[in-house]
């Protein structure tokens, strides 16, 4: 059965400089599965993201966690934030222990859980990260990357039942933002719910069991991969491009060198499948498309 585990009900909010990030904003994020919220720079994904751990309290409207309304006392925010751990886009906003093991250890130390407890989530965190070797290092002289990886751990150590990351690949290089998907694939495996914001349309469709699209502070579209961006209205109208795959699949079957009715391919090998089953009978030579796509 569906069940939504985070949910934001017509959410308003307005910053205290008064900026309005949010104008009635609805999304249900079903339990287990892998979420996109895609949008341009200041369409509100972050603001919403801070509302789903209650970080920030809306204006009007709701939040709810497996169906209960939210509670902003200090308790239930506790709880709350042990279940939904986020990942912030500037891992400079997040990082304040002196070092890598003290910034993982301090979630799940917070908790009361016993030492040898604490010490089996480190562990497992910083391996899932692959970040062992940086144990000892000051936090303060990791790199970019690093940091964001350290991030993730100490928020991997809480094992919450949702993880929200705001733009988890911004400003990683291709191996290690690759590395981070996978990770975010193994952990939606062992059961947790994963919400990305990303404005990497690729990413997003490729990746994710259900999109969010959101501008000027509400939700404008959502669906599955293939809906989302076969919908080019919105994608237009919420300033995103369409995934290269799209573009390609959509030339290729214009050109006629795809057959007709084949559903939107999922991910690169899919549409080299195609183009395997075709080649010998309609498409002559080797297709040079192939060669020119963007991504690895
Ligand atoms: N701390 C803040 N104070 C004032 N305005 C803010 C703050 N954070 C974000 N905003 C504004 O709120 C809107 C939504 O921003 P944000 O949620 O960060 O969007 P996104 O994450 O999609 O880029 C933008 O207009 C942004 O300038
Ligand atoms: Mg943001």
């Amino acid at each position: 059965m569906k069940e939504n585990i985070l949910e934001a009900r017509d959410v308003h909010f307005t910053y205290s400089d008064g900026t309005t990030a949010l104008r009635g904003a609805t999304m249900a994020i079903e339990r287990g599965k892998k979420i996109a919220v895609l949008g341009s720079n200041g369409a509100g994904k972050t603001t919403i993201f801070l509302h789903f751990n209650g970080i920030l309290r809306p204006g009007r409207g709701q939040v709810l966690f497996n169906g209960r309304p939210v509670r902003y006392d200090h308790r239930s925010l506790m709880e709350l934030r042990r279940n939904v751990g986020i990942v912030f886009q500037d891992p400079d906003m997040q990082l304040f222990s002196a070092s890598v093991v003290q910034e993982i250890a301090f979630g799940p130390l917070n908790l009361g859980l016993s030492r040898e407890e604490v010490l089996r989530r480190v562990e497992a965190a910083m391996e899932a990260t692959e970040i062992t070797g940086l144990k000892d290092k000051p936090t303060h002289l990791l790199s970019y990357g690093q940091k964001k990886r350290v991030c993730l751990a100490g928020v991997l150590a809480m094992e919450p039942q949702v993880l929200i990351c705001d733009e988890p690949t911004a400003g990683l290089d291709p191996l290690h933002a690759g590395q981070v998907m996978e990770l975010f694939d193994r952990i939606n495996r062992q059961g947790a719910t994963v919400v990305l914001a990303t404005h990497d349309v690729d990413l997003a469709y490729s990746w994710a069991d259900y999109v969010y699209v959101m501008s000027c502070g509400t939700v404008v579209g959502e669906g599955l991969p293939g809906e989302v961006f076969g919908n080019e209205q919105l994608l237009r109208q919420s300033d995103l491009s369409r995934p290269w795959l799209v573009e390609v699949f959509e030339q290729l079957s214009r050109k006629g060198w795809l057959p007709e009715g084949l559903p939107l391919p999922r991910t690169k090998e899919q549409l080299f499948n195609y183009l395997q089953e075709v080649k010998g009978n309609k498409v002559p030579g080797k297709p040079a498309a192939v060669y020119l796509f963007p991504r690895g």
